[in-house]
């Protein structure tokens, strides 16, 4: 009997929808490849929501992605709502989905596809033409999240707080996360972290390292946070899986999404406990490309590629959307943002991954 999985369609903001509708056609390619059943529901969220319900995340839209297996997301955020504080900021709306499905640890690669190698700002005796890191992220704690946090006091003597806080229990479930997932690609985990400075950093150190024994088959090596951001310069070929904060990896991610050539390319999952996940590009909301066909969708379909594997266990239509990518960047098919090439548009792109999918046997 073959399952129907239910799967929370969120586009957003800028260019969230355009892209995302991409990635749904390549989830209808995807279930007639391999005669899937998917159910999706589409909900508001960010300035989206803001503008319809006055609320960033409204309830509605958090149970149905409670009661999904899967949640696609596009992006938040605008010009138009940038003056909002708060709790009002479309961008609240994605740390409250987060911290509301617990979804605390996020998956950002960063590959180097060789159809882009000249993309890559790195000289090519340093890229290799060719790299595979794996950010994981911490996702709900840190200072994102820490209290107290605030803006108090007169007007010209105010004072603005944020807290950085982690608990040994946060740091144990993303950092095991990590080691399972190196030991099952090049076994090789760095863990970055702000030790020689921050506490907080020094019980992720202690707690990394006390896991560290039951993952002998994974090297660990802990690197601090601004020799870390030198050193993904410097090396990328010798890092594999990077664990680390939700602030440092929210900055070191953007780095090692500029060396892939572009950051139209990367996807992201986002997962908790169980096989529930949550699948956004990392390009965000980009509103000065939103509605013109310029923007790259193969971000947002590489997580749709991320959703068949990790919540769907479907790691053949995965692969097979990312066989997909692939052949269509070789072919030299390109969006404005991945440089010279044949042309493309975002819905281009979309036909020719579907078409790519379809032919592929
Ligand atoms: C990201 C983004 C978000 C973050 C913003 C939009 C809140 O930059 O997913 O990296 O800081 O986590
Ligand atoms: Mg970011």
């Amino acid at each position: 009997m073959s399952r129907q999985w239910k799967i929370a369609v969120l586009p957003g903001d800028g260019i969230g929808p355009e892209v995302t509708d991409q990635a749904l056609r390549v989830l209808d390619a995807v279930r007639r490849r391999f005669d899937l059943v998917f159910e999706t529901a589409e909900a508001v969220v960010g300035g989206a929501a803001l503008d319809r319900e006055g609320t960033p995340l409204p309830e509605a839209t958090l149970l149905l992605c409670r009661e999904s297996d899967a949640v696609l997301f596009g992006a938040v955020g605008g010009p138009r709502w940038d003056h909002l504080e708060g709790e009002l900021r479309p961008e609240a709306g994605l740390l409250g989905l987060r911290k509301g499905l617990g979804l605390y640890a996020n998956l950002r690669p960063a590959k180097l596809f060789p159809a882009l190698a000249a993309q890559c700002p790195l000289r090519p005796e340093i890229s290799g033409g060719d790299f595979d890191l794996l950010f994981v992220r911490e996702l709900t704690g840190g200072i994102y999240f820490g209290q107290p946090r605030g803006i108090s006091g007169e007007a010209g003597a105010r004072v603005g707080v944020n807290t950085e806080v982690y608990s040994e229990a946060e740091v144990e479930r993303v950092a095991r996360r990590a080691f399972q997932l190196a030991g099952k690609r090049r076994r090789k985990l760095a863990s970055v972290d702000k030790a020689n400075v921050l506490e907080s950093s020094r019980l992720w150190r202690d707690t990394v390292t006390r896991l560290a024994g039951e993952y002998p088959e994974v090297e660990l090596e802990h690197i601090y946070v601004d020799n870390a951001a030198m050193q993904l310069i410097r090396r990328p070929r010798d890092l594999d899986v990077v664990v680390t904060t939700n602030m440092f990896g929210d900055i070191l991610s953007d780095e090692a999404a500029a060396l892939t050539g572009s950051i139209g390319l990367l996807p992201s999952a986002s997962l908790g406990d169980g096989p529930q996940g949550f699948y956004e590009p990392i390009h965000g909301s980009a509103p000065d490309l939103a509605g013109q066909g310029k923007a790259n969708p193969l971000a947002a379909i590489l997580s749709l590629a991320m959703l068949l594997r990790h919540s769907l266990d479907l790691p053949e239509a995965a692969a097979a959307v990312e066989r997909a990518v692939e052949q269509v960047l070789t072919a030299g098919y390109r969006t404005p943002d991945l440089g010279q090439g044949r042309p493309v548009s975002t819905q281009g792109m979309g036909a020719l991954v579907v078409e790519a999918l379809a032919a592929d046997r």
